[in-house]
């Protein structure tokens, strides 16, 4: 198994969204059953929550269900129970590796656009305040990176 970990601020917009684009990737490359992917937050403020629901009629509308609950990330479980730990932006890339005080996690902590094809941003950037088309461009950034993340892990792995 090979074990992927999506982290934004809320986890209501867009790890949830990786979430669901990647393991929806998975599913058409046939490794549903052999990646575990999950996302959570850096904050806990909408802990238990489904995602936003402008993330989730986005995602619905091009047939990916956002169905996970918000939680928080814990660093005495999330380092050692994931292979890759993938940061939305730059801000929750600096708190992540703020939580692995050691720098015991170094290798596998990533910000998602290491892994983008077309796209040029460097960052997923926060959509909770804007309009619909924030939403849309985190699923076109996130969805175009995945992709690239999803042949990564085929290499690495012989998958
Ligand atoms: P996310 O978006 O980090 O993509 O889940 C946000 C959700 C909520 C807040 C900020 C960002 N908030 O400030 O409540």
């Amino acid at each position: 198994m090979v074990r992927v970990l999506f982290v934004c601020l809320g986890n209501i917009c867009r790890s949830p969204a990786a979430e669901g684009v990647m393991k929806d990737l998975a599913d058409q490359k046939g490794l549903a059953e052999t990646l575990i992917i999950d996302s959570a937050g850096t904050s806990g403020f909408h802990t238990g929550q489904l995602p936003d629901s402008r993330m989730r009629d986005a995602a619905g509308a091009r047939g990916i269900a956002l169905d996970s609950y918000a939680r928080e990330f814990k660093a005495d479980f999330d380092f050692d129970s994931f292979d890759y730990i993938i940061a939305m932006d730059r801000s929750n890339f600096h708190h992540i590796k703020y939580m692995d005080a050691q720098g015991l996690h170094g290798p596998k902590i990533f910000l998602l656009s290491e892994f983008k094809r077309e796209r040029s941003e460097n960052e997923v950037p926060d959509p909770y305040y804007g309009g619909p088309e924030s939403f849309e461009r985190v699923l076109d950034i996130v969805t175009d990176a995945c992709e690239g993340l999803l042949q990564e892990i085929i290499k690495n792995h012989g998958l």
